[in-house]
């Protein structure tokens, strides 16, 4: 068969809507905003920050798509289930889910960390994470050939790095649920990948970077990255938008680092 080259709206997201969680946050506005791009409607969340939610509501509607944002936390398993049946039901159809969420953490070494704190970090990142799986997995498979997640994680798996496993640990934990989903929910034609960002110039890591770390530390770790520079929310959002179209259609199971090389 012959390469055929994409051009237009992806065919799969004529077919209902994606969904972000954590749309709103620094580097979900951008995924939604690429997901619009690509032709699809985008249904967002977030937790609190509403304005933000309505920023990236607006970002999909100048592409002409439907969207739409609510307040959802990820560790009520069963709040999330009835929004995403109610989403699948208003729309017809989820053919895209992606998880773009992640608790508000702070560096410190594992010494320095409380049994509430890492309990906190793993019950709002993998049990979220899980819940979402949970809740998205039978309308995913609704139409088969036609659904795709997608979970933001971080480059730092790769490593053991000092100062940020309250990330890393329950980033890791997610990587192995998303490759079990592609191991064992394949044969419906779904797939499932990881983006894994390094350090980013927007949401949590602009917020580490601006208040905990003092600005020499910050240039000694932007030369650490062979690209000697921060990533921007969209460099995550191609990323994640190419592996949820059809573009991607015969890769699953797989993690990319979007980092700068920063893993190297
Ligand atoms: N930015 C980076 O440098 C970086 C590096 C490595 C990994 N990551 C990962 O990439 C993903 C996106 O990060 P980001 O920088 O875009 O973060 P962000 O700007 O803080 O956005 C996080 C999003 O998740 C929502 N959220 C937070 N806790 C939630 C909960 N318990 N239930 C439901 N929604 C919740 C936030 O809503 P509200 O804003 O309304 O609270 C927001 O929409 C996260 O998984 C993060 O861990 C980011």
């Amino acid at each position: 068969m012959a390469i055929q080259l994409t051009q237009g709206p992806d065919p799969r997201y004529s077919l209902g809507t994606a969904i972000v969680i954590g749309g709103s946050g620094g580097i979900g506005q951008a995924i939604c905003e690429a997901l619009a791009r690509d032709g699809s409607n985008v249904v967002l969340t977030y937790r609190r920050n509403k304005a933000r939610a309505d920023e990236a509501v607006a970002k999909v509607q100048a592409f002409g798509r439907k969207a739409e944002a609510k307040p959802i936390s990820v560790e009520n398993a069963e709040e999330l289930k009835a929004f995403v049946d109610d989403v699948a039901a208003r729309y017809g159809h989820i053919h895209s889910v992606v998880y773009a969420a992640g608790p508000e953490i702070h560096m410190k070494r594992i010494n320095q960390l409380t049994p509430a704190e890492w309990a906190s970090a793993i019950n709002a990142d993998v049990n979220g994470c899980f819940n979402l799986v949970w809740a998205t997995l039978p309308h995913l498979k609704a139409v088969p050939g036609s659904g795709a997640f997608v979970a933001l994680i971080t480059a730092a798996v790769e490593r053991v790095p000092s100062q940020d496993i309250l990330s890393a640990s329950p980033k890791a934990a997610i990587e192995m649920l998303i490759r079990g989903v592609a191991k064992e929910e394949g044969r419906y034609g779904i797939r499932a990948n990881c983006v894994g960002p390094g350090w980013v110039n927007a949401g949590l890591g602009k917020a580490v970077l601006d208040n905990e770390f003092p600005p020499e530390h910050v240039e000694r770790i932007k030369k650490s990255i062979p690209l000697r520079k921060f990533g921007e929310p969209e460099d995550l959002a191609e990323a994640v938008a190419f592996l949820l179209s059809s573009r991607a259609k015969f890769i699953t199971g797989q993690s990319l680092a979007v980092d700068g090389g920063g893993q190297l």
